[in-house]
């Protein structure tokens, strides 16, 4: 069934960066048809009316971005997000996360200064989110964009730079390692210990939880713990997303890092120049905007890799993740 991008309640608006990628324009931008149609109640009513064609729209164009309304603060996100009936689903992971308010959490709260890495939100993890919700709150000075790529565009040029390693590495599997700290760290996105990323200071606990997620854990004389994961796929397929391959996998993110590993299942290394160009080919197709105050960014996770650019302070992102 094919939807057209025109509802009355919603203007399409344009903004800088957008791209057109296999037809569909990145991110689409939805406005206030009339003026006097920015107000929270005025959103609201237009969500709830126009739900299914709304989160029919997050998935044809992968993101979708809500901007002049006036949102401003955590509580007016929450209620967008409660204005459709997606399930909540918990973050876990590395990334320091602060609970705000109902469903919504700060985004990684590690340092401005660094860039957290492109990748499907909980992409190792069994059950990952379909969306990922994100409101501005407080725009950065300069910097700070949230780059996301269309992740089936990197499969697609992985396969006509070395197509054989792509099938190698879709063929065997992969696998990763994860190192943790003991206690919670701030200076550091990794930073996060696992006491925090479990939800329990009790080691055998936190080792049922990682069973249940499908991880294996290796204690460290210092406290600390060594994660794998593992089989992992390189791509996936998934349903009503054209077929596209998603390169679903965090191969350059963790490869060959201090505090992290990705091989194939079977121990083969993967060749550093893969890697390399990999992480080239995922920033030239990346696609940012410079984000103001109030607006409402939907992914769709499942076709997405996402990131955060270093930032001048002050900047308020908030999230939300949901099934
Ligand atoms: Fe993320």
């Amino acid at each position: 069934m094919e939807y057209s991008n025109n509802s009355k309640d919603f203007e399409e608006g344009k903004c800088e960066g957008q791209k057109v990628v296999d037809g569909e324009i990145m991110p689409l931008v939805l406005q206030p048809p009339e003026p006097n149609k920015g107000d929270l109640e005025s959103l609201l009513s237009a969500l709830k009316k126009n739900k299914d064609w709304f989160e029919q729209m997050i998935t044809k164009n992968s993101a979708l971005l809500l901007r002049g309304y006036r949102v401003n603060n955590a509580e007016d996100f929450n209620e967008i997000i409660e204005a459709f009936s997606w399930d909540d689903i918990r973050y876990v992971g590395p990334a320091p996360r602060t609970h705000v308010y109902k469903r919504v959490w700060t985004a990684n709260e590690g340092p401005l200064s660094e860039f957290i890495y492109y990748h499907h939100e909980m992409v190792l993890i069994k059950e990952y989110p379909k969306k990922v919700i994100l409101f501005c709150e407080i725009p950065p000075p300069e910097g700070g964009e949230t780059p996301f790529v269309p992740s089936f565009r990197i499969t697609e040029r992985m396969l006509e730079e070395f197509p054989e390693a792509v099938e190698e590495m879709e063929a065997k599997g992969l696998k990763y390692s994860f190192t943790a700290c003991s206690k919670n760290d701030t200076s550091s996105m990794r930073g996060r210990g696992w006491e925090d990323a479990f939800g329990t200071s009790d080691p055998a606990e936190a080792e049922r939880r990682a069973k249940a997620l499908g991880m294996d854990m290796e204690w460290l004389p210092n406290g600390g713990v060594t994660t794998t994961l593992g089989p992992r796929t390189l791509t996936k397929v998934f349903e009503g997303r054209k077929g596209r391959r998603m390169w679903f996998n965090t191969v350059v993110g963790m490869h060959g890092k201090d505090h992290s590993s990705a091989m194939m299942a079977d121990g083969t290394q993967i060749p550093q120049d893969v890697v390399k160009r990999c992480g080239e080919i995922i920033e030239e197709e990346s696609i940012q905007f410079k984000w103001e105050k109030g607006d409402v960014l939907f992914f769709d996770n499942l076709a997405l890799l996402h990131g955060r650019r270093p930032s001048l302070p002050p900047r308020k992102v908030l999230v939300a993740t949901c099934k």
